[in-house]
């Protein structure tokens, strides 16, 4: 059985199930209530549809339990994360919750002492042996691991309404340069359709733009360089990129803060303009819509990222004292199984956080992603929480707030650089 709903569940029995191990039989549950509380911002008709199948994968192991689904809506987890901590401030944790690994996970959660680490059932459950360690790293904390991946998304794409560019004559081959997809956009502006569509009412969403445009840009070396410090937000190569996002944003969609990100991917499918710098949950819109991998809609890399795999994972994790702490278990269990990635990701557009699945199960955008995960070099999102600190994630949108407005390249690179400055003594970047 499935609840939506927000509200505070009773921490009546949390001490007592402090010491239950994760492995410990239903019977020696002491949980008040047969319900697991799962918290997310997966709200639009794709992300919805795909927690739908780890809801399924839950049930299957948990037929009697309830599940409370409490989800905030907005995309990346805007306006989410702000609620999840003033729960988790105040000593009331849902059960478990969406998270990025990197800086997010260890940094918000596993500093604080609000997750605990599930490191005994990656033995249980075999997955050490089946999910790639360099992801297994990022979700480590002194030997320790604190979460289960979901999927993998990959968050350099390019989406475009395929028909709507074949009509103009404009096709896309496997990889699209900076002036490639100028040309393009000039010639479908002189036809009177939007080039770019935006839905940046999350300013994430342009902030994500500008991450992919800056990769394009810099490439994945100097992309790693950002976070260790070694190159500047100020530097020729940073400037060059803002002063090309700038560009871009010139063929934007005018309602664009009016949008959501889905919104956004909308009116590619309907044809009212032609590409979207997306994440692959975009695909999980197209799927949930019926739309057909490379006949109503195409990808490729953002400009200049081909090569290069933008790692946006989604995890979950055993919120400390969870209330429901056996039923949380067993979710965790499901969400790493191979049934389940196999059913959750091709709904959700991410790729299993498994290897050992059933290729033959995924489209040709899932299979697509799974070789460039294989061969593209794979760098964190900062826009989702994985490459640096959340107060410089904080810093990026608000600096993209004033830059979409005003186009003033030096402004940005000196926000940033502040940002940065800022975040470092904490960090130690
Ligand atoms: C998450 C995705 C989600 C997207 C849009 C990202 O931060 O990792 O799972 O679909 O935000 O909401």
């Amino acid at each position: 059985m499935i609840r939506t709903r927000y509200s505070a569940i009773a921490l009546a029995l949390s001490l007592a199930t402090a010491a239950v191990s994760l492995l410990a039989p239903a019977s020696v549950s002491a949980q008040a209530d047969n319900q697991l509380e799962v918290f997310s911002w997966w709200t639009s008709g794709g992300e919805a549809a795909a927690l739908d199948q780890l809801f399924a994968g839950f049930g299957a192991r948990r037929p009697s339990a309830e599940i409370v689904n409490a989800t905030i809506a907005g995309g990346g987890g805007s306006a989410a994360r702000p609620v999840l901590q003033t729960r988790l401030a105040g000593g009331n944790p849902p059960d478990t919750w969406q998270v990025h690994p990197g800086w997010e996970l260890l940094g918000q959660y596993v500093e604080a002492g609000y997750v605990e680490p599930i490191t005994e059932l990656y033995q249980s459950e075999g997955w050490n042996q089946v999910m790639p360690q360099g992801l297994i790293d990022t979700m480590t904390r002194d030997g320790q691991i604190y979460a289960v991946l979901a999927g993998v998304h990959r968050g350099n794409g390019f989406w475009y309404n395929k028909k709507l560019l074949s009509q103009q004559g404009i096709s896309v081959g496997s990889s699209l340069s900076f002036d490639e997809f100028f040309q393009a956009a000039d010639k479908l502006k002189a036809a009177g359709i939007t080039p770019l569509c935006v839905g940046d009412s999350g300013i994430w969403a342009s902030a994500e733009l500008f991450e992919n445009t800056l990769l394009g840009v810099v490439g994945p070396e100097k992309w790693m360089g950002l976070w260790n410090g070694s190159v500047a937000f100020d530097s020729p190569e940073v400037k060059q990129a803002m002063t090309i996002y700038g560009r871009m944003l010139d063929y934007e969609n005018s309602d664009h803060a009016a949008l959501s990100w889905d919104q956004a991917t909308k009116k590619v499918m309907e044809g009212s303009c032609a590409f979207n710098s997306m994440g692959d949950w975009a695909y999980g819109e197209f799927h949930n819509a019926r739309l057909v991998d490379n006949e109503d809609f195409g990808w490729v890399s953002h400009p200049g990222t081909d090569g290069a795999f933008v790692i946006v994972a989604d995890g979950f994790v055993m919120a400390r004292n969870a209330p429901h702490r056996e039923n949380n278990a067993e979710w965790l269990k499901a969400i790493g199984s191979k049934e389940t990635q196999e059913a959750f990701n091709p709904v959700k557009g991410s790729i299993p956080a498994r290897t050992d699945v059933d290729r033959s199960k995924f489209g040709p955008y899932h299979n697509w992603s799974m070789d460039s995960f294989k061969t593209a070099t794979l760098v964190p999102s900062v826009v989702h929480g994985e490459a640096a600190p959340a107060a410089f994630q904080q810093a990026l949108n608000d600096a993209v707030t004033t830059f979409v407005t005003n186009h003033n390249v030096d402004a940005f690179s000196q926000a940033l650089v502040s940002g940065m400055r800022a975040a470092a003594p904490t960090t130690g970047l």
